[in-house]
């Protein structure tokens, strides 16, 4: 199965992610943990985006672009698909998108578009906490950890908070994802792929919307 995860930034995207990863077998695309993952490496392309996600704003679609023309070309996506959390995010980045996926004969089965009013979003992102160990992502109400500062997966004692959940960062940053999400979905839609999710429920049930659309 080859999908795309779409939403607003601190919609769900990547808590829903864990679950269609373990339930579909699909390899997760996070163009998020991608640059995350270099900024930690001390990489060029690290310290380039890290100077666009710290602002909130979006890196250049040609460095986002290469990041995932790369990784889509790798032997585990034909053999098993994928999901595309985060990407694409400009109108162009979707352009980009059908190309790679035309050169590489693959299609597309569905977007999955997880929707949640603005106004709630500020309180998702000021109390999520990760694991800097698994990845796992946690919320200090939704969705705590069984044990306080103890990571349910992996049992690790590292939990973060990421740089750009400060409140003004946030607010650049769903300023600028409410601008560019909706041509990328008008252009999903006129392709008949777009399955709406209620994402203003709790994750349990958000999860099993995701199962009914996917089946
Ligand atoms: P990225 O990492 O993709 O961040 P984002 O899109 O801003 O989305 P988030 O990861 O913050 O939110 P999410 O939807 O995954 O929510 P989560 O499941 O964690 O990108 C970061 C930056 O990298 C960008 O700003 C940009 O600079 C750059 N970048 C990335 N991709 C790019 C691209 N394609 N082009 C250019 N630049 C790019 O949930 C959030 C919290 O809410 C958690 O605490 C969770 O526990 C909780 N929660 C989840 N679901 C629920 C629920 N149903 N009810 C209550 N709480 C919930
Ligand atoms: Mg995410």
């Amino acid at each position: 199965m080859n999908l795309l995860i779409m939403g607003l930034p601190g919609a769900g995207k990547g808590t829903q992610a864990e679950f269609i990863v373990k339930n579909y077998g699909v390899n997760h695309i996070s163009t998020g943990d991608m640059f995350r993952a270099a900024i930690k490496n001390e990489t060029e392309m690290g310290k380039l985006a890290k100077s666009f996600i710290d602002k909130g704003e979006l890196v250049p679609d040609e460095v986002t672009n290469g990041i995932v023309k790369e990784r889509l070309a790798q032997e585990d996506i034909k053999a098993s698909g994928f999901l595309l959390d985060g990407y694409p995010r400009t109108f162009d980045q979707a352009l980009a998108l059908d190309a790679m996926l035309e050169e590489l004969g693959i299609t597309l089965d569905a977007v999955v578009n997880i929707e949640v009013d603005p106004s709630r979003l500020v309180e998702r992102l000021s109390g999520r906490y990760i694991c800097r160990n698994c990845g796992a992502t946690y919320h200090k109400i939704f969705n705590p950890t069984k044990v306080e500062g103890i990571c349910d997966v992996c049992g690790s004692h590292d939990l973060y908070q990421r740089a750009d959940d400060v409140p003004e960062t946030v607010k650049n940053r769903l300023d600028v994802n409410i601008k560019e999400s909706a041509p990328i979905l008008g252009h999903y839609e006129m392709l008949g792929l777009v399955k709406s999710i209620d994402g203003g429920q709790e994750i349990a049930k958000v999860t099993e919307d995701i199962k009914a659309v996917l089946g």
